[in-house]
């Protein structure tokens, strides 16, 4: 697929304050004159801010760099996962297409998509709500069909259920992210059939009980969402991170 800018593109980007301490912190990562490699990171991050990678964010990621644009612009368009184009306003949803969600039902949940969203993917619906696309493989083949809508994976999906999560995202409502079918992670849907001693403590697994306590699922990413704690930096500068709730 041809990846070009949008024709249509903001007059500015600027790094919220917090995502702008968090970004000059990803550069200490790395030896001096060597900033550039931080470009992945940096542009995800303002697509985390943006929904979409516009060219000022590309722009001003450059810059901060110290980088030529046409550099910065090579990284943006050759990813799949930076969205050069408009995504939607509460949630870009992500369909995996590939084998085991196939033969579960992939296509059935792309269906739903076309119906409710848009007939064709990176298009936003008629309210700017929603946008979708297929994907390959997210590495949640157990739990197939299953979809990414920003942070999280919702999985063991059917259409009836998709068009559910769908109606509660509308109306501002997060659903729960994990297992949609009553698993708690990845065991047989009957009963385990080994370490069955164990008992269950939790409601859900870590990673539905992370997204619950974050409750950054489709939030637009502003960095006050958790501190960065910059440990690999000389010691009185990462506990001066600490005191002020990370950089
Ligand atoms: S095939 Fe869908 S997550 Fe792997």
């Amino acid at each position: 697929m041809l990846r070009r800018l949008h024709p249509h593109q903001p007059d500015s980007f600027a790094f919220t304050p917090e995502n702008r301490k968090w970004a000059e912190a990803q550069l200490t990562k790395y030896p001096e004159g060597r900033q550039a490699s931080a470009i992945i990171p940096l542009l995800w991050r303002a697509q985390e801010q943006e929904g979409w990678l516009t060219r000022p964010a590309i722009e001003y990621v450059a810059d901060m760099l110290g980088m030529p644009y046409i550099r910065a612009l090579e990284v943006a368009t050759f990813y799949f996962m930076f969205q050069l184009v408009p995504t939607g306003s509460v949630a870009h949803v992500q369909i995996c297409g590939t084998t085991s969600c196939l033969i579960c039902g992939a296509e059935d949940l792309i269906a739903v998509c076309k119906d409710k969203i848009a007939p064709t993917p990176h298009t936003l619906s008629a309210d700017g709500k929603f946008s979708w696309e297929e994907v390959e493989c997210l590495g949640a083949c157990s739990n197939a069909p299953m979809m990414q809508v920003g942070k999280d994976y919702y999985e063991d999906l059917t259409a009836e259920r998709l068009a559910e999560i769908l109606d509660a995202l509308a109306k501002g409502d997060v659903p729960v992210p994990g297992p949609q079918n009553g698993r708690f992670a990845s065991e047989p849907k009957g009963a385990l059939s080994s370490l069955t001693g164990g008992e269950k403590v939790n409601a859900h697994n870590a990673s539905a009980a992370r997204a619950l306590d974050i409750g950054d699922t489709v939030k637009r990413i502003d960095g006050t969402e958790v501190p960065v704690l910059t440990s690999w930096r000389r010691a009185g500068a990462a506990a001066e991170d600490v005191k002020t709730g990370g950089s």
